[in-house]
Protein backbone atom coordinates (compact mmCIF):
# COMPACT_ATOMS: atom_id res chain seq x y z
CA UNK A 1 0.00 0.00 0.00
CA UNK A 2 2.92 2.15 1.05
CA UNK A 3 4.38 1.60 -2.62
CA UNK A 4 1.25 2.40 -4.17
CA UNK A 5 0.90 5.49 -2.43
CA UNK A 6 4.70 6.56 -3.51
CA UNK A 7 4.10 6.06 -6.78
CA UNK A 8 1.04 7.82 -7.02
CA UNK A 9 2.78 11.03 -5.46
CA UNK A 10 5.24 10.30 -8.00
CA UNK A 11 3.35 10.39 -10.65
CA UNK A 12 1.69 13.51 -9.23
CA UNK A 13 4.76 14.72 -8.99
CA UNK A 14 5.77 13.79 -12.76
CA UNK A 15 2.67 15.33 -14.01
CA UNK A 16 2.95 18.48 -12.46
CA UNK A 17 6.31 19.51 -13.31
CA UNK A 18 4.69 19.43 -16.91
CA UNK A 19 4.75 23.45 -18.17
CA UNK A 20 1.28 25.19 -19.19
CA UNK A 21 1.40 28.04 -21.82
CA UNK A 22 0.83 30.52 -19.22
CA UNK A 23 4.17 32.86 -17.66
CA UNK A 24 3.22 31.33 -14.35
CA UNK A 25 4.26 28.20 -15.15
CA UNK A 26 6.79 28.88 -17.25
CA UNK A 27 8.21 30.99 -14.98
CA UNK A 28 7.95 28.46 -11.89
CA UNK A 29 10.85 26.30 -14.35
CA UNK A 30 13.93 26.49 -12.71
CA UNK A 31 16.69 27.74 -14.55
CA UNK A 32 19.03 25.18 -15.54
CA UNK A 33 22.25 25.14 -13.12
CA UNK A 34 24.80 25.45 -15.58
CA UNK A 35 23.47 28.73 -16.79
CA UNK A 36 24.59 30.76 -13.91
CA UNK A 37 28.07 29.20 -13.30
CA UNK A 38 28.94 29.56 -17.21
CA UNK A 39 29.22 33.46 -16.42
CA UNK A 40 30.48 34.44 -20.10
CA UNK A 41 29.11 33.54 -23.14
CA UNK A 42 30.18 35.40 -26.70
CA UNK A 43 27.29 36.65 -28.77
CA UNK A 44 28.01 36.53 -32.88
CA UNK A 45 26.16 39.21 -35.22
CA UNK A 46 26.51 37.34 -38.38
CA UNK A 47 24.30 38.04 -42.09
CA UNK A 48 23.72 39.98 -44.91
CA UNK A 49 24.28 43.07 -42.74
CA UNK A 50 27.92 41.84 -42.69
CA UNK A 51 27.96 42.24 -46.73
CA UNK A 52 27.56 46.49 -46.54
CA UNK A 53 28.89 46.16 -42.86
CA UNK A 54 28.80 50.12 -42.41
CA UNK A 55 26.30 50.71 -39.83
CA UNK A 56 23.65 48.19 -37.72
CA UNK A 57 20.20 47.41 -39.31
CA UNK A 58 21.57 48.60 -42.59
CA UNK A 59 18.54 47.10 -44.49
CA UNK A 60 15.51 48.96 -42.18
CA UNK A 61 18.31 52.57 -42.51
CA UNK A 62 18.60 52.25 -46.14
CA UNK A 63 14.89 51.74 -46.11
CA UNK A 64 14.68 55.00 -43.74
CA UNK A 65 16.99 56.78 -45.60
CA UNK A 66 19.58 57.67 -43.01
CA UNK A 67 22.20 59.56 -45.04
CA UNK A 68 24.41 56.96 -44.17
CA UNK A 69 23.14 54.46 -45.78
CA UNK A 70 21.72 56.54 -48.92
CA UNK A 71 25.00 58.32 -49.83
CA UNK A 72 26.91 54.75 -49.53
CA UNK A 73 24.53 52.90 -52.22
CA UNK A 74 24.52 55.94 -54.61
CA UNK A 75 28.06 55.64 -54.19
CA UNK A 76 29.02 51.98 -54.59
CA UNK A 77 26.27 50.08 -56.52
CA UNK A 78 23.74 50.82 -59.11
CA UNK A 79 20.68 52.95 -59.30
CA UNK A 80 18.14 49.02 -59.24
CA UNK A 81 20.04 48.06 -56.80
CA UNK A 82 18.63 45.34 -54.07
CA UNK A 83 19.22 44.41 -50.69
CA UNK A 84 18.45 40.92 -51.42
CA UNK A 85 21.59 41.02 -54.00
CA UNK A 86 23.90 41.56 -51.02
CA UNK A 87 23.66 37.87 -49.77
CA UNK A 88 25.44 37.05 -52.98
CA UNK A 89 28.50 38.75 -51.75
CA UNK A 90 27.75 37.00 -47.99
CA UNK A 91 30.51 34.40 -49.66
CA UNK A 92 31.91 32.95 -45.91
CA UNK A 93 34.95 31.81 -48.16
CA UNK A 94 37.55 32.08 -44.86
CA UNK A 95 35.04 30.94 -42.69
CA UNK A 96 36.51 27.73 -40.31
CA UNK A 97 34.58 26.94 -37.45
CA UNK A 98 36.80 25.06 -35.95
CA UNK A 99 39.47 27.82 -35.66
CA UNK A 100 36.26 30.14 -34.32
CA UNK A 101 35.94 27.34 -31.69
CA UNK A 102 39.25 27.17 -30.84
CA UNK A 103 39.16 31.28 -30.21
CA UNK A 104 36.19 31.36 -27.89
CA UNK A 105 37.10 28.51 -25.84
CA UNK A 106 40.52 30.19 -25.52
CA UNK A 107 38.40 33.28 -24.40
CA UNK A 108 37.07 31.60 -21.37
CA UNK A 109 33.75 31.95 -22.29
CA UNK A 110 31.23 29.27 -21.60
CA UNK A 111 28.83 28.97 -24.42
CA UNK A 112 28.48 31.39 -27.94
CA UNK A 113 25.27 32.51 -29.39
CA UNK A 114 24.78 33.11 -32.92
CA UNK A 115 22.20 35.07 -34.84
CA UNK A 116 20.45 32.40 -36.61
CA UNK A 117 18.49 34.72 -38.44
CA UNK A 118 18.22 38.55 -37.71
CA UNK A 119 15.52 41.11 -38.45
CA UNK A 120 16.52 41.27 -42.47
CA UNK A 121 14.79 37.31 -41.86
CA UNK A 122 18.19 35.82 -44.10
CA UNK A 123 18.62 32.40 -42.16
CA UNK A 124 22.16 30.99 -41.27
CA UNK A 125 21.07 27.14 -42.26
CA UNK A 126 18.64 25.78 -44.74
CA UNK A 127 15.19 27.05 -43.70
CA UNK A 128 12.67 25.50 -45.87
CA UNK A 129 10.36 28.52 -44.44
CA UNK A 130 13.19 30.76 -45.95
CA UNK A 131 13.28 29.91 -49.52
CA UNK A 132 16.14 31.58 -51.18
CA UNK A 133 16.60 33.69 -48.71
CA UNK A 134 18.80 31.61 -46.22
CA UNK A 135 22.54 30.45 -46.48
CA UNK A 136 22.81 27.49 -48.51
CA UNK A 137 20.61 29.09 -51.36
CA UNK A 138 22.11 32.10 -51.49
CA UNK A 139 25.79 33.18 -50.56
CA UNK A 140 27.74 30.85 -48.36
CA UNK A 141 26.03 28.08 -49.89
CA UNK A 142 27.03 26.04 -46.52
CA UNK A 143 24.83 25.44 -43.42
CA UNK A 144 26.60 28.27 -40.81
CA UNK A 145 24.81 27.56 -37.87
CA UNK A 146 25.33 23.40 -38.12
CA UNK A 147 29.01 23.94 -38.94
CA UNK A 148 29.20 26.37 -36.05
CA UNK A 149 27.24 24.20 -33.74
CA UNK A 150 29.56 20.77 -34.78
CA UNK A 151 32.84 22.53 -34.11
CA UNK A 152 32.16 23.70 -30.88
CA UNK A 153 30.45 20.44 -29.74
CA UNK A 154 33.26 18.03 -31.22
CA UNK A 155 36.51 20.35 -29.61
CA UNK A 156 34.83 22.17 -27.01
CA UNK A 157 32.82 22.01 -23.48
CA UNK A 158 31.20 25.19 -24.57
CA UNK A 159 27.38 25.21 -24.83
CA UNK A 160 25.77 26.45 -28.10
CA UNK A 161 22.81 28.79 -28.19
CA UNK A 162 20.84 30.22 -31.24
CA UNK A 163 19.07 33.85 -31.73
CA UNK A 164 16.35 33.86 -33.80
CA UNK A 165 14.53 37.09 -34.63
CA UNK A 166 10.83 37.18 -33.86
CA UNK A 167 9.94 39.59 -36.72
CA UNK A 168 11.48 40.79 -39.66
CA UNK A 169 11.04 43.99 -41.65
CA UNK A 170 9.71 43.15 -44.64
CA UNK A 171 8.19 39.94 -44.88
CA UNK A 172 5.13 40.15 -46.62
CA UNK A 173 3.36 37.61 -44.34
CA UNK A 174 4.27 39.63 -41.22
CA UNK A 175 3.56 43.44 -43.23
CA UNK A 176 0.07 41.90 -43.52
CA UNK A 177 -0.14 40.57 -40.12
CA UNK A 178 0.93 44.12 -39.10
CA UNK A 179 -1.88 45.63 -41.24
CA UNK A 180 -4.27 43.55 -39.75
CA UNK A 181 -3.37 45.10 -36.02
CA UNK A 182 -2.27 40.99 -35.33
CA UNK A 183 -5.21 40.03 -34.90
CA UNK A 184 -4.36 37.55 -37.73
CA UNK A 185 -1.36 35.58 -37.01
CA UNK A 186 -0.41 33.60 -40.90
CA UNK A 187 3.70 34.98 -40.11
CA UNK A 188 3.91 33.35 -36.86
CA UNK A 189 1.35 29.88 -37.57
CA UNK A 190 3.76 29.54 -41.01
CA UNK A 191 6.93 31.33 -40.85
CA UNK A 192 7.82 31.62 -36.56
CA UNK A 193 7.13 28.50 -35.40
CA UNK A 194 7.81 26.23 -37.66
CA UNK A 195 11.69 27.70 -37.88
CA UNK A 196 11.52 27.40 -34.15
CA UNK A 197 10.76 24.24 -33.68
CA UNK A 198 13.54 23.16 -36.64
CA UNK A 199 16.10 25.12 -34.78
CA UNK A 200 15.57 23.64 -31.85
CA UNK A 201 15.01 20.18 -33.16
CA UNK A 202 17.72 20.33 -35.87
CA UNK A 203 20.15 22.04 -33.80
CA UNK A 204 19.54 21.23 -30.26
CA UNK A 205 20.64 24.28 -29.15
CA UNK A 206 21.04 25.17 -25.11
CA UNK A 207 19.80 28.91 -25.41
CA UNK A 208 16.99 30.06 -27.60
CA UNK A 209 17.68 33.85 -27.55
CA UNK A 210 14.58 35.33 -28.46
CA UNK A 211 14.33 39.17 -29.97
CA UNK A 212 12.60 41.36 -32.38
CA UNK A 213 9.10 40.59 -30.16
CA UNK A 214 8.40 44.42 -29.33
CA UNK A 215 5.82 44.67 -32.06
CA UNK A 216 3.49 42.06 -31.03
CA UNK A 217 2.05 40.25 -28.06
CA UNK A 218 3.00 36.79 -26.60
CA UNK A 219 -0.57 35.40 -27.78
CA UNK A 220 0.44 36.75 -30.95
CA UNK A 221 3.99 34.82 -31.12
CA UNK A 222 2.52 31.59 -29.50
CA UNK A 223 5.44 32.73 -26.96
CA UNK A 224 3.72 30.76 -24.11
CA UNK A 225 2.74 27.82 -26.10
CA UNK A 226 6.26 27.51 -27.64
CA UNK A 227 8.53 27.69 -24.39
CA UNK A 228 5.76 24.80 -22.90
CA UNK A 229 6.75 22.61 -25.78
CA UNK A 230 10.41 23.79 -25.06
CA UNK A 231 10.15 22.44 -21.55
CA UNK A 232 8.21 19.97 -21.85
CA UNK A 233 9.09 18.13 -25.33
CA UNK A 234 11.94 19.13 -27.10
CA UNK A 235 15.09 17.26 -26.97
CA UNK A 236 16.58 20.17 -24.71
CA UNK A 237 14.15 20.14 -22.18
CA UNK A 238 16.08 19.76 -19.52
CA UNK A 239 19.02 21.93 -20.04
CA UNK A 240 17.95 24.99 -22.11
CA UNK A 241 17.99 28.34 -20.99
CA UNK A 242 15.55 31.49 -22.31
CA UNK A 243 15.39 34.83 -22.26
CA UNK A 244 13.07 37.65 -21.96
CA UNK A 245 11.69 39.15 -24.63
CA UNK A 246 8.67 37.06 -26.05
CA UNK A 247 6.14 40.08 -26.35
CA UNK A 248 5.47 43.47 -26.28
CA UNK A 249 4.46 45.32 -23.08
CA UNK A 250 5.20 43.73 -19.64
CA UNK A 251 7.14 40.75 -20.44
CA UNK A 252 10.79 41.53 -20.99
CA UNK A 253 12.40 42.06 -17.39
CA UNK A 254 9.16 40.14 -15.92
CA UNK A 255 8.91 36.79 -17.44
CA UNK A 256 10.75 34.17 -19.22
CA UNK A 257 13.97 32.70 -18.38
CA UNK A 258 17.40 35.02 -17.79
CA UNK A 259 16.27 38.30 -17.91
CA UNK A 260 17.93 40.55 -20.45
CA UNK A 261 16.12 43.99 -20.00
CA UNK A 262 17.71 46.35 -22.35
CA UNK A 263 20.44 46.00 -24.51
CA UNK A 264 23.76 46.20 -22.93
CA UNK A 265 21.74 46.26 -19.16
CA UNK A 266 24.24 46.38 -16.42
CA UNK A 267 22.52 47.41 -13.58
CA UNK A 268 26.03 48.10 -11.39
CA UNK A 269 26.40 51.13 -13.52
CA UNK A 270 24.63 54.63 -12.44
CA UNK A 271 23.08 55.30 -16.01
CA UNK A 272 21.61 52.48 -17.58
CA UNK A 273 21.04 52.48 -21.18
CA UNK A 274 17.20 53.47 -21.30
CA UNK A 275 15.31 53.31 -23.99
CA UNK A 276 11.76 54.02 -23.98
CA UNK A 277 10.14 50.45 -24.99
CA UNK A 278 11.86 49.20 -21.92
CA UNK A 279 11.02 52.52 -19.37
CA UNK A 280 8.43 50.90 -17.70
CA UNK A 281 10.61 47.21 -16.86
CA UNK A 282 13.39 48.72 -15.65
CA UNK A 283 14.21 47.97 -11.95
CA UNK A 284 16.36 50.11 -9.79
CA UNK A 285 19.00 49.10 -7.16
CA UNK A 286 22.20 47.08 -7.71
CA UNK A 287 21.98 43.04 -6.93
CA UNK A 288 19.22 41.73 -9.05
CA UNK A 289 17.04 39.06 -7.37
CA UNK A 290 16.41 37.11 -10.41
CA UNK A 291 19.31 35.63 -12.87
CA UNK A 292 20.30 38.73 -15.74
CA UNK A 293 21.97 39.06 -18.61
CA UNK A 294 24.69 41.85 -19.67
CA UNK A 295 24.22 41.13 -23.69
CA UNK A 296 26.79 43.64 -24.73
CA UNK A 297 29.60 44.73 -27.49
CA UNK A 298 32.69 44.63 -27.70
CA UNK A 299 32.47 47.41 -31.03
CA UNK A 300 30.68 50.21 -28.56
CA UNK A 301 28.74 51.32 -31.76
CA UNK A 302 27.42 48.30 -33.20
CA UNK A 303 26.44 45.07 -33.11
CA UNK A 304 27.50 44.20 -36.40
CA UNK A 305 30.63 44.36 -38.63
CA UNK A 306 31.72 47.71 -39.41
CA UNK A 307 34.57 48.18 -41.58
CA UNK A 308 34.70 51.73 -41.29
CA UNK A 309 35.32 50.56 -37.14
CA UNK A 310 38.13 53.02 -35.45
CA UNK A 311 40.19 52.34 -32.40
CA UNK A 312 38.97 54.45 -30.15
CA UNK A 313 35.35 52.35 -30.65
CA UNK A 314 36.47 49.27 -29.01
CA UNK A 315 36.66 48.74 -25.44
CA UNK A 316 39.97 47.93 -23.50
CA UNK A 317 40.47 45.14 -21.92
CA UNK A 318 40.82 47.32 -19.12
CA UNK A 319 37.03 48.20 -19.42
CA UNK A 320 35.99 44.60 -20.31
CA UNK A 321 37.11 43.49 -17.38
CA UNK A 322 35.26 46.56 -15.55
CA UNK A 323 32.02 45.32 -17.17
CA UNK A 324 32.68 41.82 -16.20
CA UNK A 325 33.07 42.46 -12.71
CA UNK A 326 30.20 44.80 -12.26
CA UNK A 327 27.89 42.54 -14.27
CA UNK A 328 28.88 39.06 -12.28
CA UNK A 329 29.20 40.77 -8.56
CA UNK A 330 25.51 41.76 -9.36
CA UNK A 331 24.37 38.62 -10.53
CA UNK A 332 24.46 38.69 -14.31
CA UNK A 333 26.12 37.12 -17.17
CA UNK A 334 28.18 38.64 -19.59
CA UNK A 335 27.45 38.26 -23.27
CA UNK A 336 30.34 39.78 -25.15
CA UNK A 337 29.12 40.21 -29.03
CA UNK A 338 31.53 40.64 -32.05
CA UNK A 339 30.33 41.02 -35.76
CA UNK A 340 32.23 38.58 -37.94
CA UNK A 341 32.74 39.47 -41.57
CA UNK A 342 31.63 38.20 -44.82
CA UNK A 343 33.82 36.29 -45.23
CA UNK A 344 33.78 34.64 -42.21
CA UNK A 345 36.46 36.01 -40.40
CA UNK A 346 36.56 37.61 -36.55
CA UNK A 347 39.05 40.45 -37.30
CA UNK A 348 42.62 40.56 -34.87
CA UNK A 349 41.37 43.42 -32.79
CA UNK A 350 38.59 41.06 -31.10
CA UNK A 351 40.41 38.21 -31.08
CA UNK A 352 43.34 40.28 -29.38
CA UNK A 353 39.73 41.50 -26.67
CA UNK A 354 38.80 37.41 -26.52
CA UNK A 355 42.46 36.44 -25.64
CA UNK A 356 42.69 38.59 -23.28
CA UNK A 357 39.92 37.93 -21.66
CA UNK A 358 41.06 34.67 -21.63
CA UNK A 359 44.29 35.01 -20.31
CA UNK A 360 43.22 36.82 -17.26
CA UNK A 361 40.53 34.38 -16.44
CA UNK A 362 42.87 31.48 -16.55
CA UNK A 363 44.72 33.46 -14.02
CA UNK A 364 41.61 34.48 -12.17
CA UNK A 365 38.48 32.67 -13.41
CA UNK A 366 37.99 30.94 -9.66
CA UNK A 367 36.60 34.70 -8.88
CA UNK A 368 34.15 34.53 -11.68
CA UNK A 369 33.44 30.71 -12.41
CA UNK A 370 30.28 28.99 -10.11
CA UNK A 371 30.88 32.05 -7.93
CA UNK A 372 27.79 33.67 -6.04
CA UNK A 373 27.59 37.73 -5.04
CA UNK A 374 28.28 38.73 -1.93
CA UNK A 375 26.73 40.48 0.27
CA UNK A 376 27.84 43.53 -1.03
CA UNK A 377 28.55 44.21 -4.29
CA UNK A 378 31.58 46.98 -4.26
CA UNK A 379 33.49 49.30 -2.57
CA UNK A 380 34.08 52.79 -3.65
CA UNK A 381 37.18 52.92 -1.55
CA UNK A 382 39.04 50.41 -3.01
CA UNK A 383 37.30 50.83 -6.07
CA UNK A 384 36.49 46.78 -5.85
CA UNK A 385 33.61 44.65 -6.67
CA UNK A 386 32.97 40.95 -4.88
CA UNK A 387 31.75 37.81 -5.73
CA UNK A 388 31.80 34.55 -3.30
CA UNK A 389 31.93 31.12 -3.10
CA UNK A 390 31.85 28.97 0.87
CA UNK A 391 34.46 30.53 2.98
CA UNK A 392 35.54 32.46 0.13
CA UNK A 393 35.40 36.30 -1.16
CA UNK A 394 36.80 37.76 -3.85
CA UNK A 395 37.69 41.54 -4.61
CA UNK A 396 38.09 42.07 -7.56
CA UNK A 397 40.42 45.26 -7.35
CA UNK A 398 40.06 47.62 -10.84
CA UNK A 399 43.33 49.72 -9.87
CA UNK A 400 46.74 48.80 -8.68
CA UNK A 401 46.26 50.41 -5.51
CA UNK A 402 48.80 53.42 -4.27
CA UNK A 403 51.83 52.29 -2.54
CA UNK A 404 50.58 49.22 -2.83
CA UNK A 405 48.55 49.26 -0.17
CA UNK A 406 44.95 48.11 -0.99
CA UNK A 407 41.99 48.72 1.75
CA UNK A 408 39.01 47.72 1.94
CA UNK A 409 35.66 48.52 4.08
CA UNK A 410 33.50 46.08 3.08
CA UNK A 411 35.29 43.47 4.16
CA UNK A 412 36.38 45.13 7.37
CA UNK A 413 33.32 43.09 9.85
CA UNK A 414 34.55 39.66 7.98
CA UNK A 415 38.19 40.33 9.29
CA UNK A 416 37.39 41.52 12.87
CA UNK A 417 35.39 38.44 13.33
CA UNK A 418 37.20 35.67 11.36
CA UNK A 419 40.62 34.55 11.21
CA UNK A 420 41.73 35.20 7.37
CA UNK A 421 44.06 34.06 4.63
CA UNK A 422 44.35 36.51 2.42
CA UNK A 423 45.88 35.95 -1.63
CA UNK A 424 46.23 37.68 -4.92
CA UNK A 425 45.40 35.01 -7.43
CA UNK A 426 48.32 33.73 -9.90
CA UNK A 427 50.73 34.73 -6.64
CA UNK A 428 50.84 32.15 -3.81
CA UNK A 429 52.45 33.87 -1.09
CA UNK A 430 49.95 35.08 2.03
CA UNK A 431 49.27 38.69 2.22
CA UNK A 432 50.16 40.58 5.30
CA UNK A 433 47.03 42.37 6.62
CA UNK A 434 45.75 44.88 9.32
CA UNK A 435 43.09 46.53 10.73
CA UNK A 436 42.55 50.18 10.89
CA UNK A 437 39.57 51.92 12.69
CA UNK A 438 36.96 51.20 9.31
CA UNK A 439 39.40 49.62 6.98
CA UNK A 440 41.50 46.76 6.05
CA UNK A 441 44.73 47.16 5.00
CA UNK A 442 46.54 44.45 2.43
CA UNK A 443 49.73 44.79 1.50
CA UNK A 444 50.25 44.13 -2.35
CA UNK A 445 53.73 42.27 -3.40
CA UNK A 446 55.51 43.97 -5.87
CA UNK A 447 53.92 44.87 -9.14
CA UNK A 448 56.58 43.25 -11.28
CA UNK A 449 56.37 39.77 -9.40
CA UNK A 450 52.29 39.82 -10.13
CA UNK A 451 51.02 37.77 -12.62
CA UNK A 452 48.25 38.66 -13.43
CA UNK A 453 47.42 42.18 -15.19
CA UNK A 454 44.64 45.13 -15.85
CA UNK A 455 42.56 44.03 -12.66
CA UNK A 456 43.61 41.79 -9.79
CA UNK A 457 42.08 39.51 -7.54
CA UNK A 458 42.30 39.26 -3.77
CA UNK A 459 40.90 35.98 -2.52
CA UNK A 460 40.05 36.01 0.95
CA UNK A 461 39.69 32.62 2.60
CA UNK A 462 37.84 32.87 6.03
CA UNK A 463 37.33 30.41 9.00
CA UNK A 464 33.41 29.39 9.33
C1 LIG B 1 15.58 50.90 -62.66
O1 LIG B 1 14.21 50.55 -62.56
C2 LIG B 1 13.33 51.42 -63.22
C3 LIG B 1 11.91 51.03 -62.88
O2 LIG B 1 11.79 49.63 -62.71
C4 LIG B 1 13.62 51.38 -64.71
O3 LIG B 1 12.79 52.28 -65.40
C5 LIG B 1 15.08 51.77 -64.94
O4 LIG B 1 15.43 51.60 -66.27
C6 LIG B 1 16.02 50.91 -64.12
N1 LIG B 1 17.35 51.47 -64.17
C7 LIG B 1 18.43 50.71 -64.43
C8 LIG B 1 19.76 51.42 -64.46
O5 LIG B 1 18.36 49.50 -64.62
C1 LIG C 1 1.07 44.65 -28.08
O1 LIG C 1 0.76 44.12 -29.34
C2 LIG C 1 -0.62 43.92 -29.57
C3 LIG C 1 -0.75 43.21 -30.89
O2 LIG C 1 -0.31 41.88 -30.74
C4 LIG C 1 -1.34 45.25 -29.52
O3 LIG C 1 -2.71 45.09 -29.73
C5 LIG C 1 -1.10 45.92 -28.18
O4 LIG C 1 -1.64 47.22 -28.17
C6 LIG C 1 0.39 46.01 -27.90
N1 LIG C 1 0.60 46.42 -26.51
C7 LIG C 1 1.52 47.31 -26.15
C8 LIG C 1 1.63 47.58 -24.70
O5 LIG C 1 2.24 47.87 -26.95
C1 LIG D 1 28.30 50.64 -5.34
O1 LIG D 1 27.05 50.11 -4.97
C2 LIG D 1 26.14 51.04 -4.44
C3 LIG D 1 24.92 50.28 -3.99
O2 LIG D 1 25.26 49.23 -3.12
C4 LIG D 1 25.84 52.08 -5.48
O3 LIG D 1 24.96 53.05 -4.95
C5 LIG D 1 27.13 52.73 -5.95
O4 LIG D 1 26.88 53.60 -7.00
C6 LIG D 1 28.14 51.69 -6.38
N1 LIG D 1 29.42 52.30 -6.65
C7 LIG D 1 30.00 52.25 -7.84
C8 LIG D 1 31.36 52.83 -7.89
O5 LIG D 1 29.50 51.79 -8.82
Amino acid sequence: MKKIVFLFLFLISVIAARYEPTWESIDSRPLPSWYDEAKIGIFLHWGVYSVPSLIEWFWKQWTDKNPVAVEFMKKNYPPNFTYQEFAKEFTADFFHPYDWANLFKLSGAKYVVLTSKHHEGYTLWPSKHSFSWNSVDVGPRRDLVGDLANAIRYTTDLKFGLYYSLYEWYNPLYLADQANNFQTNVFVENKVYPELLDIVNSYQPEIVWSDGEWEASDTYWKSKEFLAWLYNESPVKDTVVTNDRWGNGSVICQHGGFFTCTDKYNPGLKQNYLKNRYKNSLFLGVLQSHKWENAMTIDRESWSYRRNIKIENIFSIHELLVTLAQTVSCGGNLLMNVGPTKEGTIIPIFRERLLQMGEWLNINGEAIYSSQPWIYQNDTIGNTWYTAKSNTVYAIVLEWPENNVYKSKKMFDLFQTHDVSVYLLGNDQKLQVSLGDTVVEIVFPDKATVISQWVWVVKVLYSS
